[in-house]
């Protein structure tokens, strides 16, 4: 596969061909001027966050307000998120901050020029790691974001897959292979304008394309389905019934222990079945009969489903309150009787929290 790549390569010289339409169509952006190691770490977190012409205001007002990298770690946190206010995403911000800080004290303020070494920093991935090296430091290395995977899927027909660590690898040695080992600064700044001003994703401009008669996508009609797309992963569907059990003053509850959602937090006693059973079949349903039986059950309520989205399941959960006279063993050996006003204390997933914080429970359940 390689071998053919190389062979391509060397037919179409990519690098002499970007690096000559780079000359060309380069944007003059404040970032580019600098070989500062920090001014560039700024400019690609902030880029990570927001499109080049709005992030050039943020940059300046980042590097006014923290000149150095010992401003910036000497700063307040709150300082630090006031000039980030706008961006959004404020985590990047406080990895920011955290990693200014970290290089104070770990470096002795002085940014490591190596990608490897950049890797370990809290908030400098594979591509800012690459940006960095590369730009500040002239270090070979690639610096692969979104625009990269385009352009490379597109001209060399690379079928591997932007989401995976395999795929991901392929990219990465491609890229070596290709790179300008001489100015790996302008390689890398010239594939990242390439992809803005070019090779965009809808209606890339191939009639003025320097690749074009080499490109495998345009060649191929393929310019729509290059690079490959992230698989869809199909949410899949589950069935909780939660017993909010009434006993006295007290309730229910256990810890999630199985390496499933919600790890760790509190809930009431779930059943999870196909489908969600009608109030006339739950008392036919296996694990109600071991949790209730001899418990002298009586339902008092039972909700209608509530959907609640999470980002790989859809969770069609119902909520049963029921009134029991006699604990039963499995109730005892197997949950946490605790005082029903008291499960606001522990931490439950966000679908319980909503139903506790509604009418019902508030009526039935919350009432003592
Ligand atoms: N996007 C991310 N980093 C960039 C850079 N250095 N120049 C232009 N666009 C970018």
């Amino acid at each position: 596969m390689l071998k053919l790549f190389s062979l391509i390569v060397d037919l179409m010289d990519f690098k002499n061909i970007l690096l000559a339409w780079y000359r060309e169509n380069r944007r003059e952006l404040p970032w580019r001027e600098t070989s500062n190691p920090y001014f560039i770490w700024i400019s690609e977190i902030i880029l990570q966050q927001t499109r080049v012409v709005q992030g050039i205001g943020y940059y300046y007002r980042f590097v006014e307000s923290f000149p150095t990298i010992d401003a910036l770690a000497r700063a307040d946190e709150d300082e630090v998120l006031k000039v980030w206010q706008g961006l959004g995403y404020y985590t990047r911000a406080r990895n920011l901050h955290a990693a200014a800080k970290l290089i104070v004290e770990k470096y002795g303020g002085v940014i490591p020029e190596s990608y490897e070494e950049l890797l370990k920093i809290k908030g400098i991935g594979p591509y800012s790691a690459g940006a960095i090296a590369s730009f500040a430091f002239k270090r070979p290395v690639p610096a692969i974001d979104g625009n990269v995977y385009r352009i490379i899927a597109r001209v060399f027909g690379l079928f591997a897959s932007p989401y995976t660590a395999k795929g991901k690898g392929e990219f990465f040695s491609l890229v070596s292979d290709l790179m300008d080992k001489k100015s790996p600064d302008s390689f890398n700044q010239a594939l990242l304008d390439f992809g803005a001003l070019q090779c965009v994703p809808q209606s890339p401009k191939c009639p003025i394309c320097p690749f074009v008669s080499y490109c495998y996508a345009y060649r191929n009609n393929m310019i729509a389905s290059l690079p490959v797309k992230a698989k869809k992963i199909v949410p899949k569907n589950r069935y909780f019934t939660y017993l909010l059990i009434r006993f006295n003053e007290y309730t229910f509850i256990s810890k999630r222990k199985l390496n499933d959602i919600w790890h760790s937090l509190y809930e009431f006693p779930l059943i999870e079945t196909d489908k969600l059973p009608l109030p006339e079949d739950i008392v036919n349903i296996k694990e109600w009969n071991q949790l209730l039986e001899g418990s002298n059950a009586s339902i008092v309520y039972f909700s209608s489903p509530v959907k609640h989205q999470l980002s790989h399941q859809t969770i069609l959960s119902q909520y049963v309150i029921v009134d029991i006279s006699e604990v039963t063993e499995k109730l005892k050996n197997s949950y946490k009787c605790v005082k029903r006003g008291s499960v606001s204390n522990y931490s439950t997933p966000k679908l319980i929290d909503n139903f506790l914080a509604a009418e019902p429970a508030a009526k039935y359940f919350r009432n003592d």
